[in-house]
């Protein structure tokens, strides 16, 4: 896989030991990326949506006003800020890096479907409805969980369920912010952490997948710490919300990156960072995010590097 150099968002320097809301004021011209690897990301995952498998794809009827919105300002903003790669002409979009075209037109296909064979992005739809916000759509390659589409009909609560705290500590915030996103203030947050599997695309049963080849990987590591560099990667989730002004509805954007952590070996600031996470990390987070079994070699690794 073609991977860039050095990974483009750090967000260990800026996250604390507690889950956290961690939102920041997002400029539009930064909602939408392409990687290096774009042309066969975006086959994989266009192979990964077709036909809308359940695991990956759920919508509700009421939702298409917003998934037609939503297509459209995606469609708007790659023309004004991803000039190189996209190019429109009438209801037609060009793809320059893999020289794919799409016709958001095309009445055969949902729009949000179309939009998850255009951008690299995953999106989730949020409507406000009677008992609150309610995800109303949700195209879902990054992750094979299943758990985000799962949420289609339901609420924030459900989609947190399974992380252990994190309804109890922050359930509350997190429905405020999602119900408060203002239009023309979209904002971004970040999840990450470090785990054996180098796809951004996420294996069958990718969280207990991620646990088990974590603990496999453990084993390796217990012998030679130093091959952690080369054995694990660093993966990054961007996360953005952007209200759309029509309808009203809030678009929830995902964009994973993932870099071997050999690439992060001279990056001081940042391994002092994450080292002072890994160590503040109560077990329950790191059993969940499949850290418990490789955070003391991470740690050694990162003290040699350091
Ligand atoms: C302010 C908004 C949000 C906050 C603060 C937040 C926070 C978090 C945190 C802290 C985790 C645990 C991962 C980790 O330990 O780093 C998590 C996981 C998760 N979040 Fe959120 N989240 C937010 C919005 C959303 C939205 C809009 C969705 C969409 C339905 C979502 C779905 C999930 C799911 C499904 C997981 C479990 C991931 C997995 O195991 O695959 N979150 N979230």
């Amino acid at each position: 896989m073609n991977v860039p150099a050095k990974p483009e968002h750090r967000p260990y320097l800026f996250s604390g030991a507690v889950f956290e809301i961690g939102l920041r004021p997002m400029d539009m011209a930064q909602w939408l990326d392409t990687g290096s690897d774009h042309a066969d990301f975006m086959a994989a995952k266009r192979a990964r949506l077709n036909g809308r498998p359940p695991l990956y794809y759920q919508s509700l009827e009421r939702s298409r006003p917003a998934q037609s919105e939503l297509l459209r300002v995606v469609a708007e903003n790659l023309l004004a800020n991803h000039g190189t790669v996209y190019s429109g002409d009438g209801p037609l979009v060009r793809d320059h890096l893999d020289g794919t075209r799409h016709n958001l037109a095309d009445e055969t296909q949902e729009p949000l479907e179309i939009l998850g064979n255009l951008v690299e992005e995953d999106f989730v739809l949020f409507a406000a409805e009677e008992g609150g916000d309610i995800v109303t759509a949700a195209s879902n390659a990054y992750t094979s969980s299943g758990r985000i589409v799962s949420c289609v009909g339901r609420n924030m609560r459900f989609a947190h369920d399974p992380v252990p705290g994190l309804n109890e500590q922050l359930g509350a915030r997190i429905d405020r912010v999602i119900g408060n996103v203002q239009p023309g203030k979209p904002v971004v947050r970040f999840n990450w952490f470090v785990t054996p599997i180098a796809s951004r695309l996420f294996p069958e049963r990718s969280h207990a997948a991620n646990i088990e080849a974590a603990e496999q990987v453990a084993q390796a590591l217990v012998q030679d710490f130093r091959k952690a560099g080369e054995l694990l990667w660093l993966r990054v989730e961007r996360q953005t919300f952007v209200r759309l002004p029509e309808t009203g509805a809030l678009a929830f954007g995902i964009h994973t990156y993932s870099h071997p952590l050999s690439t992060v070996a001279d990056d001081v600031e940042g391994l002092a960072a994450m080292d002072r996470l890994l160590a503040a990390y109560s077990e329950d987070r790191l059993r969940y995010g499949g850290m418990l079994a490789t955070r003391d070699p991470i740690r050694r690794w990162i003290a040699e590097a350091s």
